[in-house]
């Protein structure tokens, strides 16, 4: 197996996915500014709302909704899709998220929401969704280009929360804003390549995780949607499989295929992610179920977040994933970058 505290396990990085990394606090700055810059839809009747978007872009959708789970008024919902659920109308609010601006799906539920007469907001980089924004003259944030989308969450997440905000959906998000960004940059300064294995936790659960399948387990309405993010980061940027579930769902069914033939076969490593303001139930149920799986996985890595808001505590856990996924990658001797088999698709679909 690869040394990662050997700087030439680097070299395999040759699209620069580190600088990427590194530069999400900064991302959550610039990305708050065009927040505040951003024309409003309105928010007149607003009784529901939708992020639309897919892979990369949809991430931000799930964690806006993991994250204002208690402070939303409005229910909100993510749609991956070419169409929009039955019950979206004048009221309501539909965000379109596509990075590249050419995800045809996006397209799709862009336009249908369009036609049905949603408020609407567009996020890109450009492509057809900028265009298809300005002669339906509706509000589009424009970010900076050139990047995968999965590497520019902080652009297309905070722009959102920073108008939800504005439209006065939720309270202002200045301070844990500001205290997510002071422990991004701690924390990426923990988890840089020259950082030994021996202090350094996702270079070790990296190393723990080669070879073998990560099984993600976080709970339900807080990092439930991280835990999806560390699987699909593992799938994108290490080019392995990877699984994910939440407390307390897991108890009630994934639990008992723990006991069939191919949790030995695979060589399962789990991965819990806990928060420090876990409710005492819950905090109940993963005490039990760790006991449980100590007996069945080939090992099991606790992770704990960072700060104090919810927004620190809950990106703190996905920027731990990231950095995991991405030296994993490096394990792997393959580029954390490029996504041939996702290329292709688009090629395939965009001439079919
Ligand atoms: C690639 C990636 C993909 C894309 C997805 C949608 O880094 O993460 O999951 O995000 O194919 O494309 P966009 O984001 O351009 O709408």
């Amino acid at each position: 197996m690869k040394d990662l505290d050997d700087l030439d396990v680097l070299a395999v990085d040759r699209s620069g996915m580190l600088g990427l990394l590194l530069d999400l606090p900064e991302q959550l700055h610039t990305g708050e500014r065009l927040g505040q810059q951003a024309d409003l839809p309105s928010a007149a009747n607003i009784r529901a709302i939708v992020v639309t978007g897919l892979g990369g872009s949809s991430i931000s959708g799930d964690l806006l909704r993991s994250y204002l789970h208690a402070a939303c008024p409005v229910p909100m919902l993510v749609n991956r899709h070419y169409s929009l659920p039955a019950f979206v109308g004048s009221d309501t609010l539909v965000c379109a998220i596509s990075y590249s601006g050419n995800t045809e799906e996006t397209l799709g539920a862009f336009e249908e929401a369009r036609a049905r007469g949603a408020q609407l907001l567009a996020v890109t980089s450009g492509g057809q969704l900028a265009q298809m924004a300005g002669q339906a003259h509706v509000p589009c944030v424009q970010v900076p280009g050139g990047m995968p989308p999965r590497a520019t969450l902080g652009y297309l997440f905070t722009p959102v929360l920073v108008v939800l905000a504005r439209l006065g959906f939720i309270p202002d998000q200045k301070a844990p804003l500001a205290e997510t960004v002071e422990v991004l940059r701690e924390l990426g300064a923990q988890f840089r390549p020259g950082v030994e294995t021996f202090r350094n936790l996702p270079k070790a659960l990296a190393r723990d995780l080669g070879g073998r399948l990560p099984v993600i387990y976080g709970t339900q309405d807080f990092s439930d949607v991280v835990a999806y993010r560390w699987r699909t980061q593992f799938n994108e940027n290490s080019k392995v499989l990877a699984s994910h579930q939440a407390f307390p769902e897991l108890n009630h069914n994934e639990v008992v295929g723990w006991q069939g033939p191919l949790a030995d076969a695979l060589d399962v490593w789990v991965v819990l992610l806990r928060d420090t303001q876990e409710m005492g139930r819950v905090a109940r149920q993963i005490e039990i179920t760790k006991a449980f799986l100590r007996e069945r996985a080939a090992g099991m890595t606790e992770v704990w977040p960072q700060g104090d808001s919810r927004l620190a505590r809950l990106l703190s856990l996905l920027y731990t994933g990231d950095f995991t996924s991405y030296y994993l990658a490096l394990l792997r001797g393959v580029d954390p970058k490029p996504v041939e088999a996702i290329d292709r698709l688009k090629d395939q679909l965009a001439s079919a």
